[in-house]
């Protein structure tokens, strides 16, 4: 029988599940504010997603290029999110991103330099101006380095290899705690807080290439969705363009964008520098269309306009999907990077540290001297769970969300550099209001027992049935079908596909079966993990069918380009009362006149604009 009051029981004022950039730039936050702050990981501190952001932040600071400006920054960030953006989410990101980043380098982070000693910046997909601030290509190790140093000083609890396994309500159905599970003894807690935010990351792992650890089965959308929280434009998932081929030990492994920051080229198997040949209308007049202005660019002409390589992600992934498919790909299916013949050895190896070693260690290639094999990866998602903009609140009272799990800042798709300032942005938005909302309510509340029993009980029937389908396979299967059918280019009969392949892994996931005890048990945490991964796949997959559009990360090919239709709405996802998952198309409230129209500005009218406040 099992008794709850046996549980072992932890309470704060706060709790954050997650503890990448946003979790531990929220947990900061809350701790700031005077509120006991727990932060619970099913990894190590320090082992996160945000280190794969290597090529830098984003934040109009303006130390290389005088001229960039919120307005300019919210401007690119907007066009790049296809207009998708939450307007109020892309205005709070650009005007606070400069003063967190400068925090950051006061609690110690150690940025490169420009000569004048300001924090250095370099270019990246997208942007108008260098605007990424950078450690090498060790960006989100240098955060998280600093974020955890700071936060462990000032007072936060960390509760490594912890995982979540369901939220708790009290009567009224507010947030109130949240069952979790210890790898090592395989023992539960329940955590009890006035206030949770998730920080939990994305799903990349329910495809078969990414550039995402094993941590990231989506928990936070599958979590919020379970406790009756909204998703939103699930459908918009990253495929960032350069991930290895090769070897296929390390397939989909990130090579950071930085490499085409600091002017590297792609080229298909004929030697073609084929990204001139794919350049959208929308950023024509934005863009290098000569090998010569590229080469301009390169040597630091400032009216030069950017090459084609740094267009926006979800461009020149599509582009090498279609050099691979006209027969024109690299050796191992992907496409030519090559920064040798852009920069010097001595260059290469001083910006791009780690991708020198990374080539050289796993691949025996010595980048300063050949060029990588690329192709896309999934990496990030768009869409999360549903917040609202100002307080990060998910229409789950108690529940708050900021990150990758959150949905809304980026639109269809995300600028490069846009996440790292996203998860200090919002993250200290999330700890803030997260913290107001911990000191109205005063007390901790009760949580439904039967409730933590069912939790509980979902777990330990895993590793109790006599026998059942093999987690790994399961997880196999379904990232075999993600890849084949909810891919970079979508239509709808394989979308169909794909939703029935789910279907038939759901049924048999009911069944799953870990093997082994509950300590230390690998297994049973992929069986845990795989029903998060099955929710989020779900979601991405229906959002995929029913938007009827192309759009930034979403590609149908039976039905290309942009419509003016579905810029109107936004695809909202819930668990229905027959425990079924319901989609709904939610239009959007218009935009403030004011935002809409700096990101509709010309180029130079803004500039101009910008120059003349500055006056
Ligand atoms: O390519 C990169 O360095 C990744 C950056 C990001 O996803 O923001």
């Amino acid at each position: 029988m099992l008794d709850i009051s046996e549980i072992k029981t932890i309470e704060h004022d706060v709790l954050i599940v997650g503890a990448g950039g946003a979790g531990l730039s929220a947990a900061i936050e809350a701790s700031a504010q005077g509120m006991s702050t727990g932060v619970v990981m099913k990894s190590l501190l320090g082992k996160a997603h945000t280190v794969m952001a290597e090529g830098g932040m984003a934040a109009a600071l303006g130390n290389v290029d005088h001229r960039d400006h919120w307005k300019i920054h919210f401007r690119d960030t907007m066009r790049g999110g296809k207009f998708l953006n939450v307007w109020r989410m892309a205005e709070l990101h650009a005007k606070i991103a400069p003063e967190r980043v400068r925090l950051l380098e006061e609690w110690g982070a150690v940025f490169d330099r420009t000569k004048k000693g300001l924090i250095n910046q370099r270019n990246f997909g997208g942007h108008r101006y260098p605007r990424l601030a950078h450690v090498g290509d060790r960006t989100g190790l240098e955060m998280i380095r600093t974020l955890q140093d700071h936060g462990i000083h000032h007072g936060i609890e960390a509760y490594m290899e912890c995982t979540a396994l369901d939220l708790l309500k009290n009567k009224n159905g507010e947030v109130c705690g949240v069952v979790c599970l210890w790898r090592e003894s395989g023992t539960f807690t329940i955590f009890k807080a006035k206030s949770i935010i998730f920080a939990t990351g994305g799903g990349g792992k329910a495809w078969d290439v990414t550039s995402n650890s094993w941590e990231y089965t989506g928990d936070g959308y599958a979590l919020a969705y379970e406790a009756g929280a909204e998703l939103m434009d699930l459908e918009f998932n990253q495929f960032h363009p350069t991930g290895m081929v090769w070897p296929l030990s390390v397939k989909g492994l990130l090579v950071t964008e930085s490499v085409r920051g600091e002017g590297g080229i792609l080229l298909n198997s004929e030697g073609t520098r084929f990204m001139f040949n794919y350049i959208p209308e929308r950023f024509r007049s934005e863009t290098a269309d000569t090998q010569e202005e590229a080469a301009r660019w390169l040597a630091g002409d400032q009216n030069a306009r950017r090459p084609p390589e740094l267009l926006t992600r979800d461009v020149v992934a599509r582009a090498i999907n279609e050099e691979v498919k006209a027969g024109r790909g690299s050796k191992h299916g992907g496409a030519y990077l090559n920064i040798a013949t852009q920069r010097s050895a001595e260059d290469i190896k001083k910006k791009l540290p780690s991708m020198y070693h990374q080539f050289k260690v796993l691949a025996e290639l010595d980048i300063t001297k050949e060029p990588m094999e690329v192709g896309p990866t999934c990496h990030y998602f768009m869409g999360g769970i549903r917040v609202d903009a100002d307080t990060t609140m998910s229409s789950l009272p108690g529940l708050f969300a900021c990150g990758e799990c959150a949905a809304g800042m980026h639109g269809a798709n995300r600028l490069g550099g846009n996440s790292l300032s996203d998860l200090l942005v919002f993250g200290y938005l999330a700890g803030k209001n997260a913290s107001e909302y911990a000191k109205k309510l005063g007390t901790h509340s009760d949580f439904d027992e039967e409730q933590a029993k069912q939790i509980i009980r979902n777990a330990t029937d895993i590793l109790n049935r006599e026998s059942g389908a093999n987690p790994y396979l399961l997880h196999e299967e379904l990232e075999k079908n993600m890849q084949k059918n909810v891919g970079i280019i979508r239509t709808k009969d394989d979308l169909n596909t794909g939703i029935d392949t789910l279907e038939k892994i759901k049924e048999e996931y009911k069944t799953v079966k870990a093997k082994g005890s509950s300590q230390f048990n690998p297994g049973w945490h992929e069986a845990i993990g795989m029903r998060n991964l099955l929710i989020t796949a779900e979601a991405v997959a229906r959002a995929a069918l029913m938007r009827e559009e192309s759009r930034g990360a979403h590609t149908r090919e039976d039905f290309p380009g942009e419509r003016e239709e579905w810029i109107k709405y936004n695809i909202v996802t819930t668990k229905g009362e027959d425990g079924k998952m319901k989609l709904k198309k939610v239009e959007r409230p218009a935009p403030d006149p004011e935002l809409e129209r700096i990101a509709k500005s010309s180029i130079e009218d803004l500039e101009t604009e910008v120059a003349n406040e500055r006056k």
